[in-house]
């Protein structure tokens, strides 16, 4: 019996596959329905992985990952109905879709989790936060949580914050992309080639980002550390202020925590 079958092989299914790989799992025990040739051609050229178009195939499967886009889950629930068994583990990565409307598409009984992974799972600096359905139990949750430690950090929280979540860790790489994105146009207007300005904003990030998680400091501490009065970070600093830029972040955050309400 194949352990884990992902419906979907898109590019967080793919992420979840290769980190699984890095994990606990060999190829033999994932298999994945997708039915796009192309992708499939790809899964089973770089991870060894069975990839079938037949939703038929996860009937050998103990947990199976949701992977696909919210708008064709609950056409892909009854495709895969008839095929689970009563011990099936259901894991959906869904965006905004709650596990009761999960439950009330899937046979009775089954057990849910959602899951909210984001992108940087690509390179094991995921965040996964995890969220029980009524029927998942201590044993369900440790088995999702095998699955997404190797793909960077996984925390528990009640399903009615996954929408807080999905404006916060979900979107987040976003707001970090687009801040670098900002650093590299200004540095460029600034004279510097476009390589130099990339290089000098990329490891910018990648250095604040490493030393506010290595830090007991917390990421105020760290900015005002170096921030000497009068100095060239204050000059920015007191810009960023009056451009309201943290009224602009916390107005982001909360657009996007109300689309989140209004997909689910
Ligand atoms: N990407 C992110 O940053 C992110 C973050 C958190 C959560 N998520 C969630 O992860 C899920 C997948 O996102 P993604 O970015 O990986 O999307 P994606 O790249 O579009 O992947 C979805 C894959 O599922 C395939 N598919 C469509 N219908 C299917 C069916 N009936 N059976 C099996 N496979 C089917 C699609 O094939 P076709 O292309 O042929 O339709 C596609 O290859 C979404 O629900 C999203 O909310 C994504």
């Amino acid at each position: 019996m194949n352990q884990l079958t992902f419906v979907g092989g898109g590019r967080m299914g793919e992420a979840l596959i290769a980190g699984a790989l890095r994990g606990s799992f060999v190829p033999a025990d994932i298999s994945v329905v997708e039915p796009d040739g192309a992708r499939a051609q790809v899964l089973t050229q770089s991870y060894g992985v069975e990839v079938s178009a037949d939703p038929a195939s996860i009937a050998r499967s103990s947990v199976v990952v949701l992977a696909v886009k919210p708008q064709v889950l609950m056409q892909v629930c009854e495709q895969l109905t008839p095929h689970l068994s009563p011990n099936t583990l259901i894991i959906s990565i869904a965006a905004g879709v709650r596990t009761s409307a999960l439950e009330a598409a899937l046979p009775p009984g089954i057990a849910v989790v959602r899951v909210m992974p984001n992108t940087p799972a690509f390179v094991n600096e995921g965040m996964s936060v995890l969220s029980a359905g009524s029927q998942a139990c201590d044993a369900d949750m440790a088995r999702v949580r095998q699955l997404f430690e190797p793909v960077g950090k996984v925390l528990v929280v009640d399903e009615a914050d996954q929408d807080a979540v999905t404006a916060i860790s979900g979107s987040g790489p976003a707001y970090f992309f687009y801040l670098v994105e900002a650093m590299e146009a200004a540095a460029v207007g600034l004279g510097l080639s476009a390589e130099v300005a990339h290089v000098l904003a990329v490891q910018t990030a990648r250095g604040a980002g490493v030393m506010v998680s290595q830090s007991a400091d917390s990421a105020e501490t760290l900015r005002h550390n170096v921030t000497s009065p009068g100095g060239t970070t204050a000059a920015a600093i007191a810009q960023l202020d009056e451009h309201q830029v943290k009224q602009a972040v916390e107005s982001a955050v909360k657009a996007a925590h109300q689309r989140s309400i209004e997909l689910s």
